[in-house]
């Protein structure tokens, strides 16, 4: 179990928290007012303000995602993940910004000595992270709903930063690390599903980079998880399509495309890069 109040920090009024002798509640130590946040019954906390939850993915969103990382079909990029985290870090606390529904925080924590706490606006991740790392009986992971943006934890106190194909916001994540601590972000390549792009539009481009790039923290190390992925049923095809920011972007024509594709040969190609904080 995680020490919870050596980390957590109220979003109201930033003052630190406790976990209630109950283990139903997290309430802070505001001179005020107390702040109270009852554990969700899947073991989580919920952070965010109404306004802010409408931004978190949604229920179709995350059970699309769900159904393609747990093909394991993105093993080889959490795989290369949780060796930056093992090479760079040692026994102190891993944040995983944007976390989605827990698959590369939980299959960090399985192989991490030390605390991994997932934060994302999207309640129905954050709920399908914590009764998976439940299921698996793992005991180092712990999700709350909280923004990136403003995340409800201590000035650094972590060891890492995990940013996987989510926002990035330097200014807080360097809030949060550690000095000497790294942030380690994931993002597409040039050539990212490329053949899947093939498939379902006349004309591709090559991807570019993010523009939320760190621009001030020291970039120490940059990696590339390159294979091949090939997929033969079209509902795994579909997941993977409505995971990409193309889905949103699609006609007509192309959702008929992708109804068509029985099998996909499509690159994988991300872009793994590890930033420190100066001491
Ligand atoms: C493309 S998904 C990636 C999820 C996960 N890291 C993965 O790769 O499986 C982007 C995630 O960022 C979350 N997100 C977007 N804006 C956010 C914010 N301001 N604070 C926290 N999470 C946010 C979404 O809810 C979503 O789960
Ligand atoms: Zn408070």
């Amino acid at each position: 179990m995680i020490d919870l109040s050596k980390y957590l920090r109220c979003p109201h009024c930033g003052a630190p928290m406790r976990v209630t002798e109950n283990q139903k509640s997290a309430v802070c130590d505001g001179a005020a007012k107390k702040h109270c946040f009852d554990f969700s019954s899947s073991g989580y906390l919920n952070f965010s303000t109404p306004s802010q939850s409408a931004s978190g993915d949604s229920k179709e969103a995350v059970r699309s995602r769900t159904a393609f990382l747990e093909s394991d079909s993105y093993l080889g990029i959490s795989e290369s993940i949780t060796d930056s985290v093992l090479k760079h870090c040692n026994g102190g606390l891993v944040i995983d910004a944007g976390c989605g529904e827990g698959y590369y925080t939980n299959n960090i924590a399985q192989k991490y000595n030390g605390d991994v706490i997932g934060f994302d606006l999207s309640k129905y991740g954050v709920e399908h992270a914590a009764k998976a790392a439940r299921k698996k009986a793992i005991s180092n992971s712990f999700f709350a709903v909280g923004s990136v943006f403003e995340l409800p934890v201590g000035g650094e106190c972590a060891d890492a930063v995990v940013n996987i194909f989510a926002p990035c916001v330097e200014k807080e994540y360097a809030r949060v690390m550690k000095k000497g601590g790294v942030l380690i972000t994931a993002g597409a390549g040039e050539d990212h599903l490329l053949g899947l792009k093939k498939a379902i539009y006349d004309t591709t481009y090559k991807n570019t980079e993010r523009d939320d790039m760190p621009k001030d923290l020291k970039l120490l190390e940059e990696k590339r998880v390159s294979y091949l992925l090939k997929l033969d049923n079209n509902e795994l095809i579909s997941s993977l399509f409505s995971m990409t920011p193309y889905f949103y972007r699609t006609g007509e024509s192309g959702f008929k495309r992708l109804a068509e594709l029985d099998s996909l040969e499509t690159e994988i190609d991300v872009v793994i890069k590890i930033f420190r904080k100066e001491e």
